[in-house]
């Protein structure tokens, strides 16, 4: 409900993609807006105005003098209230009539008349889009601020196969919630945050790893870049979609991540530790597939470097340094040796065995130990925990 208590305008204009218009309503609502559809004229030739007004229990406007509303001067009320806007799908007329102030319906009047973030979802054929015109067009748009999210490339309606297809809602909505959802508060810092598990190989078809979803550190990244950070995420392997707008380095092994993390360590405000990564990996490699054998086995393991130690004895001066621990037993002890031996400003404690945390679900309880405090949370989603522990962050940075 990233959204709630938060107005968005969705403009429509007359092209195919008007029928993922509806879909993109549907989340909007989902995430807790209140959602007002504009239409052009040529938009109800796609879809029909009923559809938005089932979705969105609004009006759905098209006419500039369309006498039965709510407001006396419907354009400005709309655009005070919004707190962002977004034209998907934008047509090459709609485009162009934004570019250039022609306030000639309910949907360009409006967007003329709003202060708050727009963003633009060009959709149509490849020729059209690619036209100087178009191009020109949009630079314009981008110009006066407007964010132009770039069309997704395919099969076109039209039969041609090339760049002007709209991006798919779920994309779009990313889009809306980083225009809005969250105060801008940790704009201008630099954080870093690793999550997942590590992959240590055996040979060419074994590994060994950890239950890490990779879920917490991912929720983190998000919060980050919703409020306003440039983040930077090292990743194990996961089966989650990297998040949009932060940028995700793959990494297999601890090694990988121990290279990944400190030639990225440098320039950060603030490293946040989510990863599991593997103390131990196997001594040797086998280049080929190791075979069974009818005795016993065993796997001589080395120790990985321990990043987060290393980031603490390496600190940049004014860097917040927080790591993660996960116990089974003994948890504040533990945790708190963990945030004295690596020389770390924050540690986010959680126990395997307490139910509502761990790895594998939507939710944990964690306790945030610093060097003087300690504050424990009930069972929360990981998005709510990542929430409370970047406002810890910032109370301490600031
Ligand atoms: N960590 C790390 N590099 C390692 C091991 C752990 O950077 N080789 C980091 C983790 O990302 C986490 C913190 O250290 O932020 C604590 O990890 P955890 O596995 O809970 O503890 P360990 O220090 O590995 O100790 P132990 O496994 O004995 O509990």
């Amino acid at each position: 409900m990233l959204l709630k208590g938060k107005t968005i305008l969705l403009g429509v204009s007359g092209g195919i993609a008007a029928y993922k218009s509806a879909c993109l309503a549907s989340r909007l609502v989902k995430s807790g807006a209140e959602v007002h559809v504009l239409m052009t004229e040529h938009a109800r030739n796609f879809i029909n105005p009923v559809t938005f007004e089932t979705l969105t229990g609004n009006k759905c406007i098209t006419d500039t003098f369309d006498r039965n509303f709510e407001f006396n001067v419907e354009h400005v009320a709309l655009a005070k209230k919004a707190d962002s806007v977004i034209i998907a799908p934008a047509t090459a007329n709609v485009i162009a009539r934004l570019a250039h102030g022609l306030a000639d319906d309910m949907l360009t009047t409006t967007v003329l008349a709003c202060q708050c973030p727009k963003i633009i979802a060009p959709a149509m054929n490849t020729r059209m889009y690619e036209n100087p015109v178009t191009q020109e067009n949009l630079k314009l748009l981008e110009k006066f601020g407007m964010e132009v999210i770039s069309p997704a490339s395919g099969r076109l309606a039209c039969g041609d196969t090339g760049s002007g297809k709209m991006p798919e809602p779920d994309i779009l909505l990313q889009y809306v919630l980083k225009s809005c959802a969250l105060p801008k508060d940790m704009a201008g810092l630099k954080v870093l945050v690793t999550a997942g598990p590590t992959q240590e190989a055996i040979d060419p078809v074994r590994f060994i790893t950890n239950h890490s979803s990779g879920r917490m550190g991912y929720s983190i990244a998000r919060m980050c870049m919703l409020r306003g950070a440039d983040v930077t995420l090292v990743s194990g392997q996961t089966a989650l979609d990297p998040p949009l707008f932060v940028n995700t380095i793959p990494v297999i092994s601890a090694m990988d991540m121990f290279h990944a993390v400190t030639s990225n360590s440098q320039d950060k405000d603030i490293i946040i530790k989510a990863a599991a990564v593997a103390d131990y990996r196997p001594a040797h490699v086998s280049d080929e597939k190791v075979k069974k054998a009818d005795s016993e086995m065993s796997l001589a393991l080395e120790r990985t470097d321990d990043i987060l130690k290393y980031l603490g004895e390496h600190k940049v001066p004014g860097q917040f340094l927080c790591g993660f621990s996960m116990e089974t037993e003994h948890m504040i002890e533990n945790s708190r040796k963990k945030l004295i031996n690596k020389h770390l400003d924050m540690i986010v404690a959680n126990n395997l065995k307490e139910e509502g945390a761990g790895f594998a679900g939507n939710t944990n309880v964690v306790t945030f130990i610093t060097p003087d405090t300690q504050t424990e949370l009930g069972v929360m989603d990981k998005e709510d925990v990542a929430m409370c522990l970047l406002d810890e962050i910032l109370k301490r940075i600031r």
